[in-house]
């Protein structure tokens, strides 16, 4: 069993401040005002066109924080805010803080929502702020580029296979199977808008030739096919129950017999006591989306099982679920 909290520990899961001071400092673009160069709080505060006392605080919590540095009057960026807070390097993650940081109102209506049971927001901000998702999906390209090949290994596919990534986003399992699988070719279904970003990941990757890019919305557009695996990775979760079980079986009618479906989400366990995180992203999705949720792995299998596929099974504990459609169908 795990130890019992401290109350400190307790004080510091309330305590938000520096999160906050960070996500500020993103907005104002602080990091990418110090690039490569040390300035002066009057200069700083010139050059972002904001009040210098104040801002004064904010850079002394940063340097408190180690993301910048202060010599005498002078402040510069840290080593590691310059590597991945600044605008201009190829590995700024500041999107992923900037949504987090869109997202802060809707964290303000947790209670309202938990006394009402009713969700506040009747957009996710992917959908107000296409530009901001697609910057956010870039990153996570990025940074998520090591689970795309270990699930491409531990599926063990053969020969010229037709892969469908539904809702593939920046293309990032399509790039990782192709590259796993010489023979394999690829469809990555998705919102127009966000095709857009696919279009560059995939011509970076140097595999136009093998990816083809199908715009629509995939609960009631055509998905082409047919295909011999299907893959829905982290797109469930923003979908009501009923909706990702329509989404199940229209995806078994896509694929050929002897075919295969597999989901990749972050599922609860059986109790909803975790993993951890999953369980406070289950109040992230209820707080940030209509009507998404986290669902079990035992969710998917039924989706799964209703919709005809057969030997299914959890590949990854909370992670993966496979299952196949018979050849005889
Ligand atoms: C969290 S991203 C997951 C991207 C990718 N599958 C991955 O695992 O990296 C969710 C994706 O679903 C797409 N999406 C959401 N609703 C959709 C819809 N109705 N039709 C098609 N794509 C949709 C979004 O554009 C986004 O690319």
């Amino acid at each position: 069993m795990s130890r019992e909290l401290s109350l400190a520990e307790i004080f510091q899961l309330g305590y938000y401040w520096e999160t906050k001071i960070l996500l500020t400092a993103v907005r104002l673009d602080v990091f990418s005002a110090l690039d490569g160069k040390r300035k002066t709080l009057p200069d700083l505060a010139g050059r972002l066109g904001v009040h210098g006392e104040t801002l004064g605080l904010l850079l002394n919590a940063l340097v408190a924080m180690r993301l910048l540095k202060k010599e005498g009057e002078f402040y510069e960026n840290a080593a590691v805010a310059a590597t991945h807070l600044v605008r201009s390097s190829a590995q700024y993650v500041g999107h992923l803080l900037l949504l987090h940081d869109a997202e802060w109102d809707n964290w303000g209506k947790l209670e309202q929502t938990i006394r009402t049971g009713k969700r506040s927001v009747d957009r996710h901000v992917f959908e107000t702020d296409p530009d901001l998702g697609g910057n956010v999906l870039a990153v996570l390209h990025r940074i998520g580029q090591q689970s795309g090949p270990d699930l491409a290994k531990r599926l063990q596919l053969r020969g010229p296979v037709r892969f469908l990534d539904l809702g593939g986003g920046a293309g990032t399992n399509a790039i990782a199977f192709c590259q796993a699988y010489p023979e394999l070719s690829a469809t990555v279904f998705d919102l127009p808008a966000t095709l857009r970003l696919t279009e560059r990941t995939v011509k970076d990757a140097g595999l136009e030739s093998r990816i083809a890019l199908l715009p629509g919305d995939f609960n009631k557009d055509g998905l082409g096919g047919p295909y011999d695996v299907a893959l829905m990775s982290d797109i469930l979760h923003y979908q009501e129950f009923s909706t990702n079980a329509s989404l199940v079986k229209r995806v078994w009618a896509q694929l050929a017999p002897g075919g295969r479906l597999v989901i990749k989400d972050r599922f609860l366990n059986e109790a909803g006591t975790g993993p951890a995180w999953t369980t406070a992203f289950a109040v992230h999705i209820l707080v940030n989306t209509e009507r998404g949720g986290c669902y079990k792995t035992a969710d998917a299998i039924q989706w799964m099982a209703d919709a005809g596929f057969v030997n299914v099974t959890e590949l990854e504990p909370s992670a993966v679920v496979q299952g196949i459609k018979s050849r005889e169908v």
